[in-house]
């Protein structure tokens, strides 16, 4: 018995230091440990970065943030009138600026060959695959309309496959570059109501990890960027909070903590955000998943009810005037 006893203290023992262990070290990596140089991807050096669905939200930031690192800014998005006064806020940075406009819900193979004689003529030294579209507000999966479906699939999946096809052979043949693909929390734990964004997500989560471990050798750095929730159109939330940040400060720490996996558990992953990463801790390493996909179907049951509210109550309000 006394055996037996001591058996589960020493069990005790090393469970506590090992989740020790792991808080110690996701503070250490969110607080103190470095991201790698910009300048190894050519940061200073004539390179340029490339932003899909930069207009906006995280994407416009990134574009900002890259450029104040001295990278030139290839800019791809939808709204000429946007990317046009984009371009011109990134050259009071000191660099080039060059937009191209593509509706990527809507890209033919003419479309894809301008892309591909852009991306081409420079030295592209970074990628972000931002570009990307959620539901209107938590749905069940039938009655998502089919444009919003086929959105999905164009801009969170397809659009960052062909994007990344398109830069991947330069970067390996200067064995040097850095591909972010902007992932989401829906891939963390399931997301009900949000079942289609999460499942393209969860492409984005796999996809990025495997191609991470094919690109390395070729020396082009792959990152799959974990992220909850930021202020932006499409999270439809303005006001900041410890959770939401805005998405200055986020890319900010995005950007010096590339390579750092901060709150993630999984290679080739990176929750870099002080609250993200505690919030990625709890839901992946304390929760049992079964819980957290419960409470995620709470959490969007009672938005998709308040969505729905709001939405009768503008409709009653339209049908009075
Ligand atoms: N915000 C969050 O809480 C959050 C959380 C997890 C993951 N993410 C991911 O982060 C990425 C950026 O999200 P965000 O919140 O910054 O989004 P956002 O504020 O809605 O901005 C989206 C950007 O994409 C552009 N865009 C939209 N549809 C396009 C199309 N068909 N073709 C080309 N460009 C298009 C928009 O251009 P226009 O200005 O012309 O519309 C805008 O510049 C997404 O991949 C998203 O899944 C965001």
């Amino acid at each position: 018995m006394a055996a037996l006893q001591t058996a589960f203290m020493y069990l005790g023992v090393a469970v506590v230091a090992y989740y020790v262990s792991l808080v110690v070290t996701l503070v250490y990596d969110v607080l103190l440990r470095p991201g790698a140089r910009l300048d190894k991807f050519g940061a200073g050096q004539g390179a340029w970065a490339v932003v899909t669905g930069c207009t906006d939200g995280l994407g416009r930031e990134a574009a900002l943030e890259l450029a104040r690192k001295k990278f030139n800014m290839l800019l791809i998005s939808r709204s000429a009138d946007k990317l046009e006064a984009l371009a011109a806020e990134v050259r009071q940075a000191g660099v080039e600026a060059r937009v191209v406009v593509v509706d990527f819900a809507a890209v033919d193979e003419e479309t894809w060959a301008r892309v591909r004689r852009e991306l081409d003529a420079v030295r592209v030294g970074v990628l972000m695959n931002n570009v990307g579209v959620s539901y209107d507000h938590p749905m069940h999966v039938e009655e998502v309309d089919a444009a919003a479906v086929d959105a999905m699939v164009d801009l969170n999946v397809r659009a960052m496959v062909r994007m990344t096809q398109l830069v991947l052979g330069q970067m390996k043949e200067r064995r040097s570059g850095l591909i972010v693909n902007s992932g989401s929390f829906a891939a963390l734990v399931p997301s009900p109501f949000l079942s289609i964004y999460s499942g393209t997500k969860g492409f984005v989560r796999y996809f990025s990890q495997s191609l991470a471990a094919e690109a390395a050798p070729h020396g082009v750095v792959v990152e799959h960027l974990q992220t909850y929730f930021v202020c932006s159109r499409m999270s439809k939330t303005r006001r900041p909070t410890f959770l939401i940040p805005l998405p200055k400060p986020y890319i900010r720490t995005v950007f010096a903590k590339i390579g750092v996996e901060g709150g993630a558990a999984e290679p080739y992953t990176s929750i870099p955000y002080l609250s993200h990463a505690l919030m990625a801790f709890v839901s992946e390493r304390l929760v049992p998943r079964q819980l957290a996909i419960s409470y995620n179907h709470n959490l969007l049951a009672g938005l998709r009810k308040r969505a729905l509210k709001k939405k009768q109550q503008q409709q009653a309000e339209a049908a009075k005037a």
